[in-house]
């Protein structure tokens, strides 16, 4: 299948923010028209805050069928409901609160389970029920870890060649060491993947990412996808050395 690649390079956090959000909001609700319904895949981390919050406070929050719409998340940290870790929480506090979503379309990783194994049956076992063969995500919005981590697979992790849809990190290199996530090839399941990288600390995982032909986690994922757009930030771009050419050439952005 033929990949679209986009990158897109913003002056600051907001015109960013502002651009990944619309770019969403558009996917969602072409979902909601030709299909009936969007589901999308929720990422974690601090960069999609402002996205989200785009979404949730601009004209944008008018654009969807919110009803319409299912969440999920890609990973989750193994933390209580209410601790400032949690990535459900964030997207609680950012997004969902602000938003008319239906009962039963928030598709949460159960931290109460009595283990990450438990939680991530069970999640499966969502999947499975909603998508029947296969999951398929509208948008999956990812960031992307200095390491090259997505989600929570991280490189040289055994989670990265499970088979299984969602997998237990124990060993992660970042607090907390434990945390659920969707496997390799279920991050790639989706239309469109929306990945967001801001920030200096981003610019030579970016270059690598870019450049190809590395074997890291956010490659592995996104070499499954079909319509990939990167939005990222001058702070994340300029170090990356002259001879990279991502296809299209980046567009930079006010
Ligand atoms: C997590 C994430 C992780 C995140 C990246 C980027 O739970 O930690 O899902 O994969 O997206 O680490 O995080 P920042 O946006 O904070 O840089």
């Amino acid at each position: 299948m033929a990949q679209s690649l986009s990158l897109r390079v913003f002056d600051d956090a907001d015109s960013l923010a502002r651009a990944a959000a619309e770019s969403i909001a558009d996917l969602l609700h072409d979902a909601v028209r030709t299909r009936g319904e969007a589901h999308w895949l929720l990422a974690g981390g601090t960069t999609p805050v402002r996205t989200y919050g785009h979404i949730a406070r601009s004209a944008l929050k008018g654009t969807v069928d919110w009803g319409r719409v299912h969440f999920w998340w890609g990973d989750e940290r193994w933390v209580r409901a209410g601790n400032p870790l949690s990535n459900q929480g964030m997207a609680h506090d950012a997004l969902l609160t602000h938003l008319p979503v239906a009962t039963g379309h928030i598709h949460a990783f159960d931290v109460a389970a009595p283990s990450p194994e438990a939680a991530t049956a069970a999640y499966e076992g969502e999947l499975r029920r909603v998508f029947q063969i296969r999951p398929l995500f509208d948008v999956a919005l990812l960031g992307v870890g200095e390491d090259g981590h997505v989600a929570s697979l991280f490189p040289g992790s055994r989670c990265l060649d499970e088979a299984r849809w969602v997998v237990v990190e124990r060993r992660a290199p970042k607090q907390p060491e434990t945390r659920v996530s969707l496997g390799v090839t279920t991050l790639a399941a989706a239309r469109c993947h929306v990945v967001l990288a801001q920030g200096r600390a981003k610019a030579e995982v970016l270059r690598r990412v870019l450049q190809g032909g590395e074997d890291l986690p956010i490659t592995r994922v996104l070499a499954g996808g079909r319509d990939i757009r990167w939005f990222v930030d001058t702070a994340a771009w300029p170090l990356a050395p002259a001879g990279v050419a991502p296809d299209p050439v980046p567009l930079r952005e006010a």
